[in-house]
């Protein structure tokens, strides 16, 4: 299994390597990381753990045109041909499907415990100073505004005008990022948000001092 893992890291590494929407290598880099971080305190198959979190951006919806199936299809693909057994490639794939957020009023049920790991490691690189790191860039990427105070964030209903806003970055905090702190699906996840969700709240303060505004207007 090993061989497995470190054949499916160097792929994922060669396809993902010099991104610059904050997608890159190094954030599965990180989330892998993270997910072996986490499940060293859960009771899980470690292996679909890691495999799962090398694969889990390897065709995101948000760079392929919108389809929600490319990711566990291309991950099933590059599985099979290294011989994994269906049962494991069936696990991973389950997690792919279902690891992203969808909106601040959707709710995203991960039914196994790796897969709550991988959301969890996941979920943990879009918060604290790599979280907005990743925002901004992100924002840049789509050529979005940093802030515009005369467009309010929105709590989206749907995941279909989740994905379709093109709000300022800043609100992206308001429509994620300040919401995952209470959505951690595992012990270890929630304790390792903690620091990184406050330090978001300190940026945010500064952010609209430096604005000029008192607080957030939000
Ligand atoms: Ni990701």
């Amino acid at each position: 299994m090993q061989s497995i893992i470190d054949k499916t890291a160097e792929h994922v590494k060669l396809l993902m390597s010099g991104e610059g929407s904050g997608h890159d290598w190094w954030h599965v880099y990180r989330v892998w990381q993270n997910a072996k971080r986490i499940a060293t305190t859960e009771i899980a198959d470690s292996d679909i753990v890691e495999l799962a979190a090398l694969l889990h951006d390897i065709s995101d919806h948000k760079f392929n045109g919108g389809d929600l199936t490319a990711g566990s299809r291309i991950a099933r693909a590059w599985l099979e041909e290294l011989g994994l057994a269906e049962e494991s490639i069936k696990q991973v794939c389950y997690i792919i499907e279902h690891v992203s957020y969808k909106g601040a009023q959707v709710e995203t049920p991960m039914n196994t415990i790796e897969g709550r790991i991988v959301q969890d490691a996941d979920r943990l690189d879009a918060i604290g100073a790599i979280g907005i790191a990743r925002c901004f860039a992100y924002g840049g990427f789509k050529q979005r505004e940093i802030y515009n105070p005369d467009i309010p964030p929105m709590l989206h209903a749907d995941f279909e005008t989740y994905r379709n806003s093109a709000g300022p970055s800043l609100n992206h905090f308001y429509e994620k990022l300040v919401l995952l702190k209470d959505r951690m699906l595992t012990d270890t996840g929630r304790q390792l948000a903690e620091e990184r969700h406050s330090f978001m709240i300190q940026y945010l303060d500064q952010f609209f001092n430096e604005w000029g505004t008192k607080s957030s207007t939000i």
